[in-house]
């Protein structure tokens, strides 16, 4: 059992170079099952979540050849099973990405009910209600979503609820369906957009990713490709606050800056002082920090996903701020730890009250997510003394070399080997 031992009261600075986008390569892996021919991805992040999903691909037969860190070389042929298997696909969410793309390309898909973060209730009724749409039979048989068509047909969906899983498995399932497709009230997140950018290089039709309606052209036959996916824009948020919460003084680059400009307005609002340059940001803390309202959206939103960073970062704003999560119900798993490190929070439904100012005390504390984990470290970094963290193999799923890039900026923080005696409070296993 590993965890990290912080140290508190560094002010980060200097600079940071961000990884590809966790959440566009698991889309993107699943959807190599397209076709039969070589796809090469480069700029994939090296993290658990992508070790997860390829090794589910290897376990469907697709041959991988690694070509450095972040390059991988896939060659699906033809696949050996339909069904990953239910010890690897409890560990991450988006492994319910193989229902879209096996149903496009051999019209049937066995996959177990995904896990994944535990961030209140998680349903999936979209992706299901809209591969009906286009022709697939659902079953769900002792935990495992059986879908199957003789054929996938173009349909007009319109999902309830802005989804981006939804959006996603829709696109893979749409990209081989007969005629054309329109999906409305999709997420516009640019995962969705890098996603269509792959499928559309491998000879898909699909416009309009990006905005609230998507229209695909289904085909046949997908063709091998290149792609570079694009940078993590929450690692690079998780950053940008880090720096603002430590008051520091950090250059957050190989960003496209205009994926981040909900985290640049709301940093300003605090004070903050931002510079925005072609391919990276500044943070720089410069006066006292104010206190902020934060309302969580999808994009261009603020991202639910930097609501827990954002939490800390107003732990330090002299005065009262109101955080309002608007995407998952109760996504508020940071908040006892913060507490337990002297943070004054109360929360009352989807709302929680920060009453910032007063400074954070290092303690033995517990990573409950994947954000959560990343704020708690942020806070871990604040913090009068030390703090021992645990739960930290929720951080390794979706940063690359997270402690590396911290101490980098001047962070005191190290991996260290813990037994755990069952004497620390906050670290339940
Ligand atoms: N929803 C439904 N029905 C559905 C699907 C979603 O009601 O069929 C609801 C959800 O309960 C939620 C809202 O719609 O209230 C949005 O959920 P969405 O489907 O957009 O979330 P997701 O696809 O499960 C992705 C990211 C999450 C991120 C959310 C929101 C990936 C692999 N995961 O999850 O990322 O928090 O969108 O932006 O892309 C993370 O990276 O740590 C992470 C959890």
């Amino acid at each position: 059992m590993e965890n990290y031992l912080v140290n508190g009261k560094v002010k980060l600075s200097g600079n940071v170079k961000i990884s590809g986008s966790k959440n566009a390569a698991v889309a993107i892996l699943p959807a190599v099952v397209l076709t039969s021919e070589t796809v090469a991805l480069e700029n994939l992040p090296d993290i658990n979540d992508v070790r997860t999903m390829t090794k589910i691909l290897e376990t469907l037969g697709v041959s991988i050849r690694r070509r450095g860190r972040n390059t991988i070389e896939l060659t699906p042929g033809n696949l050996a099973k339909i069904a990953p298997s239910y010890e690897l696909v409890k560990k991450m969410r988006a492994s319910y990405y193989f229902m879209g793309s096996l149903l496009a390309r051999y019209g049937r898909a066995e996959v177990p009910i995904p896990g994944g973060c535990d961030l209140g209730p998680r349903p999936i009724d979209q992706h299901l209600k809209g591969f009906s749409a286009l022709g697939a039979e659902i079953n769900i048989e002792q935990g495992m979503i059986k879908l199957s068509a003789n054929k996938l047909v173009g349909a007009h969906i319109y999902l309830d609820v802005v989804s981006i899983g939804a959006t996603i498995n829709l696109m893979l399932a749409a990209s081989a369906a007969e005629g054309r497709t329109v999906l409305e009230n999709v997420a516009k997140e640019p995962e969705i957009v890098d996603l269509a950018n792959f499928l559309n290089a491998m000879g898909s039709s699909i416009k309009g990713a990006g905005t609230d309606v998507i229209r695909i052209d289904g085909i046949k036959k997908f063709s091998g490709v290149r792609h570079t996916v694009i940078p993590d824009r929450i690692e690079a948020g998780t950053f940008m606050l880090a720096a603002a919460a430590t008051k520091g003084n950090v250059s957050v680059e190989d960003v496209i800056p205009k994926h981040l400009e909900a985290i640049t307005a709301k940093l300003r609002e605090t004070g903050v002082k931002v510079i925005v340059e072609p391919e990276k940001i500044k943070i720089e803390v410069v006066k006292p920090l104010l206190p902020s309202d934060l309302k969580t959206f999808p994009y261009p939103g603020f991202p639910t996903d930097l609501q827990p960073p954002g939490m800390v970062l107003l732990t330090a704003a002299d005065g009262l701020s109101v955080v309002t999560e608007n995407v998952f119900d109760g996504r508020y798993n940071q908040v006892d730890e913060l507490k337990r490190m002297g943070a004054r929070i109360k929360v009352e439904g989807r709302t929680a009250l920060v009453e910032g100012g007063s400074s954070l005390q290092g303690a033995p504390i517990n990573a409950p997510d994947l954000r959560s984990g990343a704020a708690l470290i942020i806070a871990a970094m604040m913090a009068d003394g030390e703090s021992r963290v645990s739960g930290i193999e929720h951080i390794d799923r979706g940063y690359e070399n997270f402690e590396q890039k911290l101490v980098g900026l001047g962070a005191s923080i190290k991996r260290v080997n813990h037994i755990n005696s069952g004497q620390m409070p906050g670290n339940p296993e």
